[in-house]
């Protein structure tokens, strides 16, 4: 790691930070108590899906008299949102509010999420308060190449750079060779955009002759996928910035439910003021224990248009003490998604792992596709990797048995790697799509 003194992020100034970030735990949990129980009252009383729910699993909102009481509550998946499509989970009238937002949704409807001004602006707070986090600081420039439009990234970070008191450049994702030609004009210190774009990014950098490290960036706030502690050293190394995590999905606010602090990176403080966070046990949501890996689930604390109880993220992590932020716990990095779970003769296998190994593995580029097929009657993964540029036919195949191996000894099960030219794959602008999936059962 050659990350210079001169980018080394500080830790902000304890007087910048917001109130709640120097709470205590219990003043904290005597907050989140009182928002809990605003928050279960608005639901049953506002939104008939949470009224049924709650009076089919038995309970009511005045049986919530301590945090743990959430556990009795029931569960809100995807599925509910879809089926209250578009606007049934809102819990305010439509004229309170001021912006929607919408899932992708790769299959059928998207889900819709709505705001009114007071969430907008709590939401714009978090995204300052994450940013500051980051290492960002008033009257810098960011640089934001998440997505704007009806994905969360880009509209969310905007308006929370302003609220930071920084200059937004709100330049969404796409026109590779225009951001490399704006961040070298503009000379902004932070940059906001998914891993692997940025990955698009310092390669388009290199196509142009111009060494990525001289650029004037010190900080990248990356999220809405998965990513790795490798490719933070490779993005950094590269780079010459520093690399932070940042979390969120729309169901329960977009980017900015938690942040990694620039000065410890060691996963991502939750802003408990505002979400309760519990780990549950993906097959049944039995609660478990902190320190206990699980599906994290999210109940809102302080949302007026679309209150969100226990929602069932199917993102895999664990919750930890606090450090930079002693009374927040932090989750760890995301290690996958139990969507993007691949179950290789009965081996469970996620993309991240496939993701160290890569970028550990010389002669690699950082960019890979996993291929699903059927072979017999059985599944088969491929690895398609690219090499690096100056990556030798020897050391190709080399690289290429290492890799197979080493997915074999760390992760119990045989694949098969093909190494492809360079710049021949697929390049994301936004969130990466790694898994192509052709098997025909
Ligand atoms: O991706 C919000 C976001 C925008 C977060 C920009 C960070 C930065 P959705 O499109 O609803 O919202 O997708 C949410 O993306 O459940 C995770 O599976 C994944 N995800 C988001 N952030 C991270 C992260 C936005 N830092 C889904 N690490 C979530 C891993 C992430 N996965």
């Amino acid at each position: 790691m050659t990350t210079t003194a001169r980018r080394l992020g500080d830790a902000p100034a304890p007087d910048t930070l917001d109130p709640a970030e120097r709470m205590s735990v219990d003043e904290l949990r005597a907050l989140q108590l009182g928002r809990l129980q605003w928050t279960l009252r608005h639901a049953y009383e506002n939104v008939a899906h949470y009224r049924h729910a709650f009076d089919a699993h038995g309970v009511h909102p005045d049986d919530c008299r301590e945090l743990g009481d959430i556990a009795k509550f029931p569960t809100t998946s995807k599925a509910d949102l879809r089926d209250n499509y578009p606007f049934g989970m809102f819990a305010v009238p439509q004229a309170d509010v001021r912006r929607v937002h919408a899932s992708s949704g790769t299959t059928g409807k998207p889900t819709v999420v709505g705001y009114t001004e007071g969430d907008i602006d709590r939401w714009s707070d978090l995204i300052a308060r994450s940013l500051r986090a980051a290492g960002a600081r008033p009257g810098q420039k960011v640089h934001n190449a998440y997505g704007y439009g009806l994905f969360t990234g880009g509209l969310g970070a905007h308006y929370g750079i302003e609220k930071l008191g920084a200059t937004a450049i709100p330049i969404s994702g796409g026109m590779t060779p225009r951001q490399v030609q704006l961040i070298t004009d503009f000379e902004p210190d932070v940059i906001m955009v998914t891993p692997s774009y940025l990955l698009t990014i310092i390669d388009e950098f290199e196509r142009q002759g111009i060494d990525p490290r001289s650029s004037s960036l010190k900080v990248g706030v990356f999220g809405a996928e998965p990513w790795t502690e490798q490719m933070r050293l490779e993005i950094e190394e590269r780079m010459d910035i520093h690399a932070v995590d940042i979390y969120g999905l729309s169901e329960v606010m977009g980017p900015g439910v938690s942040q990694e602090c620039v000065e410890t990176k060691d996963g991502l403080h939750v802003w408990e003021d505002h979400f309760l966070p519990e780990v549950v046990d993906p097959l049944d949501a039995t609660p478990l224990a902190d320190g206990e890996e699980g599906e994290l689930l999210f109940t809102s604390l302080t949302k007026e248009a679309l209150p969100i109880i226990r929602y069932r993220t199917r993102d895999l992590t664990r919750l930890l003490p606090g450090t930079a932020r002693p009374a927040m716990r932090r989750m760890q990095k995301i290690t996958g998604r139990s969507d993007d779970m691949i179950i290789l003769r009965g081996v469970n296998l996620f993309p991240t792992q496939i993701e160290e190994i890569v970028l550990r593995t010389p002669g690699f580029a950082p960019h890979f596709q996993l291929e699903l097929t059927t072979q017999g009657r059985l599944d088969a993964l491929s690895v398609r990797v690219e090499a690096r540029h100056d990556t030798t036919p020897e050391r190709r195949a080399a690289a290429a048995a290492e890799l197979v191996k080493a997915v074999k000894d760390g992760i119990g099960v045989s694949v098969t790697c093909e190494v492809v030219e360079p710049d021949s794959l697929e390049r994301s602008v936004g969130k990466l799509q790694r898994i192509r999936d052709r098997r025909t059962t």
